[in-house]
């Protein structure tokens, strides 16, 4: 520990070992300071306390150690050293404040500075932190520069599920369908009843719904579930709106589906309809079969294979020719995986109107005819952008969505 020893020699040189010798005590203890300051486990008392205890040690008014070095240095000096003497300690007096003042200014940061901080500075060696210099350097680099070039964002991209979703819609706008869009809270009455599906009918077995909570007192058509397709759209349409009608409708539905890779709980859909005076299958052929080439290709065949769903008679299953072998079954000798070597993929259900459904909406049954069909979205762009797993494109992951943009 520092005690201030009376002078004996008052050369210049002895003077300013004096003084040197002050100055690393005071080094030391400062070091010591910064230690407990630079301390991820000290907190905001300990570090100002530190401080503060060696200013008053070094400087305190009249017990100080700089006060009794100008006591004891000056009142013990010969009248001819007095003006040396003099010289040394106010020198002293200014260094020991600069240095004072900086340790001030580091402490008090070290002091507010979150824990990780004082361990990234200590990793840094960055023990004596020069505010001054950090701060002239910040304002220097966080100087606005009017002139320079605004910060480009990247522009993000149309998800793959969303791009085609707007390929299929655009293929049927191009054919003269306007666009419609319903809610995915649905009641049953538009998601079931209204397309046939009587209560209890075992054909809502098809479609796992996700009902809402807290309906019981609804009358058992007002009840509501998520849509689990998109055909309560075509009910909302006629009801808006007379014939002819052509919509494509795209869309949000949900089924109570455990997620793999070939489900998701929430997909999506693309249906359409189309209703007028002397519609026939016929039509339903060539418009499906017109849209499937211009999304995969002229090559492409459709085949009908009959099926059944309640708002539709008859109904049927439409299949492409597989775009993966080319409708051989063979990708060289090889089974074709995609269509499981029979060189057809099932792509969607289509059917006649149901003339129960004009029934629901008010259209004159003996006037119209018309078709219907449906489409999952998902599969469809697994299969053009030959992503083998459904969850990657609910998944949210950039990594893989940023492949599309
Ligand atoms: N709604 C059916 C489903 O989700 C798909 C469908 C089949 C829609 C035939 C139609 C249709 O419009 O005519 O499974």
């Amino acid at each position: 520990m520092y005690s201030v020893p009376k002078l004996d020699d008052y050369s210049p040189a002895a003077l300013d070992a004096r003084m040197q010798e002050a100055l690393s005590a005071y080094q030391s203890e400062a070091a010591e300071v910064r230690a407990v300051a630079g301390d991820p486990s000290t907190n905001i008392v300990e570090k100002t306390g530190a401080f503060k205890r060696l200013r008053d040690r070094w400087m305190a008014r009249q017990t100080g150690l700089f006060a009794q070095i100008n006591d004891v240095w000056l009142r013990s000096a010969p009248p001819v050293a007095i003006r040396d003497v003099g010289l040394v300690v106010n020198k002293l007096r200014a260094i020991l404040q600069t240095r004072l003042e900086e340790l001030q200014r580091h402490v008090n940061f070290c002091a507010l500075a979150p824990p990780e901080t004082l361990v990234r500075m200590e990793a840094a060696g960055i023990g004596t932190l020069d505010l001054e210099a950090v701060e002239q350097s910040r304002l220097k680099t966080d100087a606005v520069d009017i002139t320079l070039p605004g910060i480009r964002r990247p522009l993000g991209a149309e998800h793959p599920i969303v791009r085609t979703m707007n390929d299929i819609v655009g293929v049927f706008k191009a054919m003269g369908y306007s666009v419609a869009e319903g809610p995915e809270i649905e009641t049953d009455y538009y998601n079931f009843e209204s397309l046939n599906f009587p209560p209890n009918h075992p054909a809502r077995d098809m479609q796992d719904t996700i009902f809402l909570g807290g309906q019981e007192q609804k009358a058992a058509r007002d009840r509501l579930l998520l849509r689990t397709h998109t055909s309560p759209v075509q009910i909302r349409t006629m009801e808006k709106q007379k014939p002819p009608v052509r919509v494509v409708i795209p869309g949000r539905v949900y089924r109570n589906d455990a997620p793999d890779a070939t489900h998701s709980p929430m997909f999506h859909q693309v249906e359409g309809l189309a209703v007028d005076a002397n519609i026939t299958f016929c039509d339903l052929k060539g418009s499906l079969d017109h849209a499937m080439k211009s999304l995969f290709g002229s090559s492409v065949k459709t085949r009908f294979r009959p099926s059944f769903f309640p708002f539709t008679e008859p109904s049927a299953e439409v299949l492409i020719s597989c775009i993966f072998c080319g409708g051989s079954g063979y990708q060289g000798p090889a089974r074709c995986p995609n269509c499981k070597a029979s060189g057809w993929i099932e792509l969607l259900g289509a059917g006649m109107v149901d003339p129960a459904l004009y029934g629901f909406v008010g259209y004159d049954p003996e006037k119209y005819s018309g078709f219907a069909f449906g489409m999952g979205v998902d599969r469809i762009a697994a299969m053009l952008y030959g992503v083998t797993d459904l969850q990657l494109f609910f998944n949210g992951d950039v990594r893989f969505l940023e492949q599309f943009a």
